[in-house]
Formats: C-alpha cells, structure tokens, sequence
C-alpha cells in the first residue's frame, strides 16, 4: 500500500503538466486619433443635437410663418362692374359696396371723381379696420373707433393709423369691352385720369394695394400693418 502512493506522487522540480495558459487579451484598439470614429458619447451628442435641432424647427416654423405668410400671401381681386361713370358725378364722393372674391371679403369703397380724375380709395381704416366715414363738409375721412382722421385722399393727418388708406386699380371700358381708361397704383397726388372715357362707358375696380406715407404703392397689407421701414419686416411682433 505505501508503494503505491509513493509511484504517484511528482518528484520536486519536475516541469509542469497541468492546464495551459491562455494568451493574455490584445489591447483594445485606440481611435483617439480618427476623427471619424463614433464613440459612444459622440453617439449620444449626435442624438441630442439632432433631436434639439428637429424641436427648434417645429418650434421656428410655425412662427417665422405666421411672421411673413401675410406678406406673402397673394391678394384675391376680381374686376368688378361698379356701374356707368355717369352714376359717379365729377366733384363727389360716392360709397359703394364692392363684392370680393368671396362673400366675406365684400368691401366698401368711396369712389372720388374730380376734375377728370378718379381715385377709388377702400373705406377699411388702416389702423384695425373700422369702416371710416366721408365728411363732405371737411373733405375729410374719420374713424368713429379710435380717432383716426384722413385727408381728402386718404393720407394720415391724426390718430392711430400706420399708413393711408388702401387704394384699388380701375379701369373704364366701352361698349365694345375695351379699355379707355386704366389706373394702376395710382398715388394720392396724381388720381388717374378719365378724360378719354364718356359718361356711359362702365366702370370696373380691381386690385387692392397699399401705400404708404409718401404715396409709394405697396403689396396690399391687414390693417394695423405698417407698408415700410423696420418694422414692417417684424409685424406682427411689433
Ligand atoms: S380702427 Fe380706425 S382709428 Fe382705430
């Protein structure tokens, strides 16, 4: 019995049998030096900048749109037949309901015809949009709202309002449909001319436009709008 166990036993100093080593692991790579390599922090940083960016967007859209989409908008006109130029004496003011392109966008107009010139100059005060009233002792328009007062061509001479009132194009055609007489942005000191035309050829309003202090025509503008300088490029955050 003790024969056996001594055969078993390794002598000292014998080389060893046992299991093998592993190979110890490679390092890990190190791209501290590509810049295009994505980490995960890099990952990360990615993922807020883009989610911060898609927010700021749904955010500035909405605004910067609501800022210009009046300015932008295109104006909806249609020529309309207000009637004969006879119905339109020379030396009076005569207010007329002129339908839009829509049943809600019917608008008042105040056709003036002077001395072989006519103006027609929309009664919408340029401040919120009351309807003004013509005075024809003053030769003057008012606004029963908040004060605002016009000369006999719609230019600002006291309250509120940003600009004059808005204006529209006309033109006069004869029986025969052609056009005798046509008027585009007109400013207030040079009201369009009519001495071609005779008093059975018909009248026709068309396009509204805007202008502002010095009678320079403008796309048209919402009440309350300034037409130039600064801060007509702000509105409505003014
Ligand atoms: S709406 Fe005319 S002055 Fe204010």
């Amino acid at each position: 019995m003790a024969d056996d166990m001594t055969d078993e036993i390794e002598p000292q100093g014998a080389p060893y049998r046992g299991p093998a080593a592993h190979d110890p692991e490679p390092p890990a790579p190190n791209h501290d030096d590509d810049p295009d390599y994505v980490n995960r922090t890099k990952f990360l940083s990615m993922i807020a900048l883009a989610g911060g960016g898609v927010m700021g967007a749904a955010l500035m859209v909405p605004v910067i749109g609501f800022a210009f989409a009046d300015s932008l908008k295109a104006e909806d006109f249609r020529w309309v037949d207000v009637g004969a130029l006879g119905d339109f004496p020379d030396g009076e003011v005569i207010s007329i309901a002129l339908a839009g392109p829509a049943p809600e966008s019917d608008r008042g107009v105040y056709i003036r015809r002077k001395d072989g010139g006519l103006d027609a100059i929309w009664s919408r005060c340029a401040h919120l949009g009351c309807p003004v009233g013509y005075n024809p002792g003053s030769d003057a328009y008012a606004c029963p709202c908040h004060g605002g007062s016009y000369d006999s061509a719609g230019r600002v001479t006291a309250g509120p309002p940003p600009r004059p009132l808005d204006r529209f194009d006309w033109k006069v055609v004869n029986a025969a449909g052609n056009e005798v007489a046509v008027n585009t942005e007109a400013r207030p000191d040079a009201p369009g001319d009519i001495a071609a035309a005779t008093d059975a050829d018909r009248l026709l309003i068309g396009r509204p436009y805007s202008i502002d202090d010095e009678g320079r025509p403008f796309k048209l503008r919402t009440p309350g709008y300034p037409v130039d300088g600064v801060l007509s490029n702000l509105y409505p955050f003014n």
